[in-house]
């Protein structure tokens, strides 16, 4: 896949190979995971206080401390997987940047002793407005995958993405969660194999469908293969070759792997148009950052936008997330909810992100450490640790409900 000289069709071919591969993988490092590794050197007696592991959720300060777990428990090549992005990591650095670039503005004699997270999506009230983005096998980082990630879920009420690259089928995962799940698709340019997982997610009472458009073309993973350098196993023992993961694996019966996986992928209005007249359930679009995408996903009836860049996972040098939000929200003027992920590290993350106009925001990373550090208790450690943080800065915040978060409680950069 690192090929430079493929014509783009197999760029495309071998992204899909890549995209429905168990990782097989392995640098972001303490600096990019941890803020705490950017301490002015004036304070770096904090971070000599921190070089203990925990070895409990419950002992965890704050979400950077599961990281460390996992880090240091998951095979390389997996935690690997989970820290990559793209070429020298620009993006994913961006997205933390855009977040740290903005100041918080409070306002005082405020009563804040009741304070109100709670969004509505789609008529569903939902207690806060942290939900958990989709990403692919888990099983790589704990035995349960999906299925420790959707308990958690439900023990803390929170919204959760189901990938169909997933460990789990979304029958399980579902009842796991006790209620169903957002069922995220890669489409291919085999329709038929697109017909059966949308109608298998709509027949398991999945409410919203989300189509991801962001990995078109090659990604170039260095950190990933950084971390393979590392992994001193011989992935092929487990993984075998490329395709057979995906045999066996629940969301791919009755799917013609091979004819899944040679026809490639390519994103247009007319696949939108195609998955809109299949299917009943809502339609979220993830992986916009222009403006202009923003308006024709309105023309043409999508339900909802995820401002993404993949955690920085699919295109060079892109624009933190946070930076893209305000064009995304101008051009979408309050039609259709705007939700945004990447970066989101800290309670007052999510909000800056709802000042910016989103109406809701996801987390990858931060959820998949908790579960590589500790399973299910690991992913609830990292759920209450945001909710906490949030409720704390709504009430430094002077801010009682989601409705009053406006970017006047922002001093932009
Ligand atoms: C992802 N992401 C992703 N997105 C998607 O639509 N389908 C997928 O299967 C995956 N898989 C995946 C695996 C891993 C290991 C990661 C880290 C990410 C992207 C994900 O949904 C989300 O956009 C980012 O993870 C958000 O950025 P942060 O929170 O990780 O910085
Ligand atoms: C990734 C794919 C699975 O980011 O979305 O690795």
């Amino acid at each position: 896949m690192n090929n430079q000289n493929d014509n783009s069709n197999n760029h495309r071919r071998n992204f899909l190979k890549f995209l429905l591969a168990s990782p097989l993988i392995g640098y972001a490092g303490t600096a990019l995971a941890s803020d705490t590794g950017k301490l002015d050197p004036d304070l770096q007696f904090i971070l000599d206080l921190k070089k203990e592991l925990i070895s409990s959720p419950e002992e965890a300060l704050n979400i950077f401390d599961l990281e460390a777990v996992a880090r240091e428990t998951l095979p390389r090549a997996h935690y690997g997987y989970i820290a990559t992005g793209v070429a020298d990591e620009r993006s994913q650095i961006a997205n933390r940047q855009g977040y740290k670039n903005i100041r918080l503005k409070a306002r005082r004699m405020v009563d804040v002793r009741t304070i109100d997270t709670s969004v509505t999506l789609f008529g569903r009230k939902w207690a806060s407005p942290l939900a958990i983005a989709p990403t692919g096998h888990q099983g790589a980082y704990h035995p349960q995958g999906e299925l420790a990630v959707a308990r958690a879920a439900k023990e803390k009420g929170k919204l959760m993405m189901l990938s169909n690259v997933t460990s789990n089928s979304v029958e399980d995962v579902n009842e796991a969660r006790g209620e169903p799940v957002w069922f995220q698709l890669y489409a291919s340019e085999h329709w038929s194999s697109n017909l059966k997982m949308i109608e298998r997610a709509e027949r398991a009472g999945c409410p919203v469908l989300i189509l991801t458009v962001d990995m078109v073309g090659a990604s170039y993973r260095e950190t990933q293969d950084l971390f393979m350098r590392q992994d001193d196993r011989n992935c092929s023992a487990c993984h075998g070759e490329v395709r057979s993961p995906f045999r066996g694996r629940p969301m791919y019966d009755g799917i013609d792997l091979n004819a899944y996986l040679d026809a490639g992928v390519r994103f247009d209005w007319d696949l939108v148009k195609k998955i809109k007249d299949t299917t009943d359930m809502k339609l979220i679009i993830k992986g916009i950052t222009h403006p202009l995408d923003a308006k024709l996903c309105v023309e043409h009836g999508v339900d909802g936008i995820i401002v993404s860049n993949h955690g920085g996972r699919s295109q060079a040098d892109s624009r933190g997330t946070i930076e893209i939000l305000p064009e995304i929200v101008k051009a979408v003027d309050g039609r259709i909810p705007v939700m945004v992920d990447g970066g989101i590290r800290r309670g007052s993350d999510i909000f800056k992100a709802l000042a910016l106009g989103a109406t809701a925001v996801d987390i990858g990373r931060p959820y998949l450490w908790g579960l590589g550090a500790f399973g299910q208790p690991g992913v609830e450690r990292i759920l209450d640790i945001f909710d906490a943080e949030f409720k704390v800065v709504m009430e430094q915040m002077g801010i009682t409900s989601i409705d009053q978060i406006t970017p006047a409680s922002l001093a932009l950069p």
